[in-house]
């Protein structure tokens, strides 16, 4: 029995290690391990990575009513970690990569990082308490408790018309330029047509894109990638057998892809990095 056992596990290795694409985030055959990037913080949130300098932002819940939230930087190479100062609140992330620029939303309106001083200042381009942010041809991003939707571009702000008049709590743009928006309704996408169309009644805590422009989100129970305007993907990336959500039930809090292709996620209180297992990717 334990020989047939080894026998049914070396083939089934040898088959995965034929068809392994090992730069391919989607690829569930892969075996990965666990890295975890950060402890002790309590439901990170809107994770996201700047793949020019590989520093990962997030967000978590202080505690305090006074400033309920604080961002964090993470040198993902060095590991070196650090609250940004500067900011009251600091919420919400996105990097336009182009130009090298790191937004930080919080709780009076958006921000840059500086990563000479580790620390944030105001641009003073709204005075919102900010939710959300996407960077793609401009800085998206939505504010609460209205939850409206803006686009920052070349100095000015303007209210996106084409969701104008509903609630949007969480926005991300694909390379086709399609505008997928998040509230409790569920997930909806408005095309280039301006035609919207409801996707799936999912409930969202984050968007995210890879280097490629691929987006990808989470709910509290899965990770899911969005193959086009109406088709949406369960993310199943193995950790010693398991999937995300049978090791972390209904408490993921969000998603970012690094600039390597591996999945970072947040749970409850630490934000874990999935990388793929040095036996099957050498
Ligand atoms: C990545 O892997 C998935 C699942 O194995 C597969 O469906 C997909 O086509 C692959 N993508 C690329 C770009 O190779
Ligand atoms: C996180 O908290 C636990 C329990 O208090 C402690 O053992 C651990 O060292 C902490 N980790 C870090 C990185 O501070
Ligand atoms: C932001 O700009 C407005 C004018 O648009 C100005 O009244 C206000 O003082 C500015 N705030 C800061 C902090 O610079
Ligand atoms: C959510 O957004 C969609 C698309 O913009 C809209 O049709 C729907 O009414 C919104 N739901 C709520 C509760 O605002």
């Amino acid at each position: 029995m334990k020989y047939f056992f080894y026998i049914v596990l070396l083939t089934l290795s040898s088959q995965c290690r034929a068809e392994n694409n090992c730069n391919n985030v989607s690829n569930k055959n892969i075996n990965h391990v666990k890295e975890t990037l950060a402890e002790n913080f309590t439901m990170p949130y809107h994770l996201t990575v700047d793949p020019n300098t590989g520093t990962l932002f997030f967000s978590y819940s202080t505690g305090n009513v006074e400033e309920p939230f604080h961002s964090v930087y993470l040198n993902l190479k060095s590991k070196e970690q650090g609250i940004i100062a500067g900011i009251n609140g600091g919420f919400c992330h996105a990097v336009d990569v182009k130009n090298g620029v790191v937004y930080l939303g919080g709780g009076d309106g958006i921000y840059q990082f500086d990563y000479k001083t580790k620390s944030a200042h105001f641009l003073n381009i709204t005075e919102n308490s900010i939710w959300q942010m996407f960077f793609k041809d401009g800085l998206y991003y939505t504010v609460y408790p209205k939850e409206g939707a803006y686009l920052y571009k070349n100095g000015v702000v303007k209210k996106l018309k084409q969701v104008e008049n509903s609630n949007t709590l969480l926005i991300a743009v694909d390379n086709n330029h399609n505008i997928y928006v998040a509230n409790s309704s569920g997930l909806f996408v408005n095309d280039k047509e301006n035609k919207i169309t409801h996707i799936g009644d999912y409930v969202i805590n984050g968007f995210t894109a890879d280097r490629n422009g691929n987006l990808y989100f989470s709910s509290p129970s899965q990770i899911y990638s969005i193959v086009d305007k109406t088709t949406v993907k369960k993310i199943e990336n193995k950790i010693e057998g398991k999937t995300v959500v049978e090791i972390s039930p209904d408490s993921l809090y969000g998603v970012a892809v690094d600039m390597d292709g591996n999945f970072i996620y947040a749970t409850e209180d630490s934000v874990i990095r999935l990388k793929p297992d040095g036996n099957d990717c050498p």
